[in-house]
């Protein structure tokens, strides 16, 4: 519900309140964000007060009450007494960097918003309130755009620069969001990592001072997620006011929070301002991406059930929403390059019987790919390793009643291919400069249409030559000397976020093209897992690394923003690739299971007793998926503390059913006796637990469930819960 009185704009959804007003001298300020409160108006709460070195604006008119530098502003400025972290930076024709903001007018639409171009939430529920502020000096409106999406507790935020004058104005920085906060006593949690090791929470209490994450790599990064959450201090899973913010962007991104002088704290989140300078001509706009916050004050629990809801039913695309999970197995680990048509047939076949309903043919079958040295850009099939193409092969694999899926990295080039033979300079290099390659690769200039058209039109043929229903997106370097050939020098700072557009363009002219084909995005794993590439790809890998240990954290620390069902998660042959470690078949499919589930290793080259366990496992994720996928998620310990098991828990919306997962950790000898509580239940209602008896719902949440004795490292258990 948005209300609208003379100033005052009040967001309410159904358990948050957001609040701002724009005061008598027109700024825009910002006066609350938390849970829902009545529909006063909340700027009481701001005192105007002589503050020293806080600078006055003119409207002030000498009483030295008014500072920008001490107000909670809800879209930040500089150059002109505010201090603070900055969401707006203009550079105006007379080489000014700066940038003041009136209140100017505002809008109410119907619907949410989408954005043109850019990934977003998606309507047609919610509303949307426009307020448009104005620098009368650069003559440029910034409109500040909110999505209301009542039911699910998100509200939204976009901002579109429109030049109003009669000269070019540059933007140096245009953040998606600014939230002030009147406290400096918070948390901040980032979720950071490296390549195989993505998404680990970091937790410290904001001090004095700026802490930023964020990625200059063309990517959102495996090393920083452009989502953070701020808490109270001693916030928890069940208790405690948080608040996340998440951004729906796959490219050059920062977040920053400065914990200011009156313990005031700003979190301004949005494109990285690194290289981005982006003219406007007179009558031109610019569109910052979409930025949404969740608030709980119930912790973090509350916080991801809200952010998993609103991600599946409003942000993801399926276009296999509703029929039964596809069970998938990909050849990746188990050939890397080194396969033919044989190959992967012999691989299809000891999947197929297992209920194995999706066969993914990875990286290898086009150019001369034999190596990571040659082949990228060339989408044609290698007629070598797949005599007849993929009209022969898919036939083979559909006969074997599974559907194919297929590997693409349409972004990147390899020197030793056709298409760097043709077009050298469709590569991202800086003139004069010599080549910098990631794993043997440059990237194509995704910013240039011609170089998107190319690509993309080989590979519309490919996709069209057979039947296709799973593509792998991947993208497996990050971007540097990122200069395009095809803008004059004023503009290079474009071309990281061009490069980002031309990216999301392609997936959406191929989700376009191609409804039934489910995309599922990847970046050497988890290096591009973000919103923005959600809103396009409905399922993400989550890492290379599928040692099943490791991907208790990894898929850990993705689940605080992210649901189970986004995250692509396979079943691995053992010992690890990543790790060298050999942990059972029975916690690897566990694991995996709490993910899109699938195997990518050859079953052939398992046992019987494997095979049966494999055929269990596949036959269980599939009677339960919905719960997995769309149940409530609790998680019930943290993977970090290195305790002696790590759980969690999926429980269904009507709260009937209920999955527990556990994974023990290193065995030692006498183990302790340990009960785990269990979440989300209804207290009231009797739980049959396995086949081991009935037990009332408070019972099992407040007494808990006695944990099995570990007996060797990783083993692992699961609690199947149903309502008596
Ligand atoms: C990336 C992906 C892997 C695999 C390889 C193929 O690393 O994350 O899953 O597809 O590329 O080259």
């Amino acid at each position: 519900m948005i209300l609208c009185d003379k100033g005052l704009f009040t967001l309410h959804t159904k358990n948050t309140t957001y609040q701002m007003k724009a005061n008598s001298y027109g700024v825009l300020l910002h006066t609350y964000y938390g849970p829902r409160v009545s529909g006063c108006d909340l700027s009481y709460r701001i005192q105007y007060t002589d503050r020293s070195f806080a600078p006055n604006p003119d409207e002030d008119g000498g009483s030295r009450l008014f500072s920008l530098d001490a107000m909670p502003q809800e879209y930040s400025t500089c150059g002109v007494g505010d201090y603070r972290l900055p969401s707006l930076e203009l550079e105006l024709p007379c080489g000014s960097r700066s940038a003041d903001l009136r209140y100017k007018s505002f809008r109410l639409e119907p619907g949410k918003y989408a954005l043109e171009g850019l990934p977003a939430f998606r309507g047609p529920e919610g509303e949307t309130l426009v307020v448009v502020l104005e620098d009368a000096a650069a003559q440029v409106d910034v409109e500040l755009w909110y999505g209301v999406l009542e039911d699910y507790d998100i509200i939204t935020r976009a901002v579109k620069i429109i030049n109003r004058g009669g000269k070019t104005v540059k933007i140096r920085q245009a953040a998606s969001l600014c939230l002030d906060f009147q406290r400096g006593d918070l948390d901040l949690i980032t979720f950071d990592g490296k390549h195989v090791l993505e998404r680990c929470p970091n937790r410290a209490p904001l001090v004095p001072g700026t802490r930023s994450v964020g990625s200059v790599r063309g990517t959102s990064s495996h090393q920083h997620n452009p989502f953070v959450i701020l808490c109270e201090h001693d916030a928890g899973e069940d208790h405690g006011l948080c608040f996340a913010a998440c951004l729906l962007y796959s490219g050059n991104f920062e977040a920053a929070v400065e914990r200011a002088q009156f313990e005031d704290t700003r979190l301004v989140m949005g494109v990285h301002p690194y290289h981005f300078c982006w003219p406007l001509a007179p009558g031109e706009s610019f569109t910052a991406p979409e930025a949404a916050l969740c608030c709980s004050k119930e912790g973090f629990s509350t916080l991801s059930h809200r952010l998993h809801r609103c991600i599946r039913e409003r942000l993801i695309q399926n276009p296999w929403a509703g029929q039964p999970q596809r069970v998938l197995i990909n050849n990746w680990e188990a050939t890397m390059f080194d396969f033919d048509a044989e190959r992967l047939i012999k691989i299809a076949e000891s999947a197929a019987p297992m209920g194995i309903g999706l066969f993914v043919m990875d990286d290898g079958w086009f150019g001369a790919r034999d190596t990571d040295t040659a082949g990228l850009g060339d989408w044609t099939v290698n007629g070598r390793k797949l005599p007849g193409g993929l009209e022969a092969l898919v036939p083979r694999i559909k006969a074997l009643g599974m559907d194919f899926g297929i590997w693409i990295e349409p972004e990147m080039v390899n020197e030793d291919s056709e298409l760097y033979r043709e077009h050298p300079d469709w590569a991202l290099h800086i003139p004069g400069r010599s080549k910098v390659r990631g794993r043997q690769q440059l990237v194509l200039d995704f910013s240039r249409k011609d170089v998107r058209d190319r690509v993309y039109g080989d590979l519309k043929k490919v996709l069209s030559s057979a039947d296709i229903s799973y593509v792998k997106w991947d993208m497996n370097r990050s971007l540097a000397t990122a200069w395009s050939a095809a803008l004059p020098a004023e503009r290079q700072g474009e071309v990281y976020h061009r490069y980002v557009l031309g990216v999301y363009d392609m997936l959406e002219q191929m989700r376009r093209d191609f409804p039934s084909v489910l995309i599922e995005g990847c970046s050497g794993g988890g290096g591009r897992f973000d919103a923005g590439m959600l809103y396009y790809t409905p399922q993400i890998w989550c890492s290379d690394n599928t040692d099943a240990i490791d991907r208790l954290r990894i898929q850990y620390g993705t689940s605080f923003c992210y649901p189970v069902g986004t995250m692509g998660a396979h079943v691995s042959a053992v010992p690890n690739a990543q790790t060298g470690r050999s942990v059972p078949i029975e916690t690897r499919g566990l694991v995996a299971m709490s993910g899109t589930f699938g195997y990518e290793m050859d079953l052939g080259q398992t046992t019987e007793e494997e095979k049966e366990i494999i055929r269990r496992q596949i036959s269980f994720f599939k009677e339960h998926c919905k719960l997995i996928q769309e149940g409530d998620y609790y998680r019930l310990s943290d993977p970090f503390q290195n305790g002696p098991y790590t759980a969690w828990q999926q429980v269904s919306p009507d709260k009937r059913e209920a999955l527990v997962s556990i994974v023990t950790g290193t065995a030692h000898g006498a183990p302790p006796f340990l009960n785990l509580r269990l979440k989300g239940l209804d207290p009231a209602l009797c739980y049959h637990v396995n086949d081991e008896g009935s037990y009332p719902g408070d019972v099992l949440m407040e007494a808990g469930w006695p944990l099995p004795m570990p007996w060797d490292d990783y083993q692992s258990a699961q609690l199947y819960l149903s309502a008596v």
